[in-house]
């Protein structure tokens, strides 16, 4: 397995509404095989879009994304950004969540992500996306 550091943020929406205790248990599977293959990132759930950003070890974070994409609990997977990086961005969360409600912003940071044309504006969005969540971000809540 390569060194190299890979960062990559797609999109995707829930097959079913994930209530919270579809969630804990999709966070729990995750968080214990992030762990394991030394990948970390966040995710962002208003149903039924999801954004999740992973980062990690190039071989991991694509076979990762190998499975995820075969994952029938959500469909339409879209690959926004897929990028080499020299950091982790979200190093202390082996998958960060935090809960959207309405009016937080999120939908916002979302839909920006969602619609980038370009490149330079899907990482501003990312990153937008990723304020965001540091803003939201205290302990882990599920
Ligand atoms: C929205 C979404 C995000 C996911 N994120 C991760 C993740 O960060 N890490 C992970 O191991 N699995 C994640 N999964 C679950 C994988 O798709 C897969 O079920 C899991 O890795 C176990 O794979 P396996 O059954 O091939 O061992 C996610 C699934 C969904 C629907």
């Amino acid at each position: 397995m390569t060194d190299q550091l890979t960062f990559i943020a797609y999109a995707s929406r829930a097959a079913d509404p994930f209530d919270h205790a579809r969630l804990v248990e999709l966070l729990t599977e995750s968080r214990a095989n992030n762990s394991r293959d030394g990948i970390t990132g966040m995710l962002v759930y208003s149903d039924p879009d999801f954004i999740q950003i992973l980062e990690g070890p190039d071989a991991a974070v694509r076979a990762l994304l190998e499975r995820i994409g075969r994952d029938p609990r959500h469909t339409d997977v879209r690959v926004l950004l897929d990028e080499p990086a020299t950091e982790r961005k979200y190093s202390t969360w082996s998958m960060g969540y935090e809960p959207t409600t309405p009016g937080d912003g999120s939908d916002d940071a979302m839909a920006s992500i969602q619609t980038a044309t370009d490149e330079a504006s899907t990482r501003e969005s990312a990153d937008a996306l990723g304020g965001w969540f540091r803003d939201q971000a205290g302990a882990d809540r599920i």
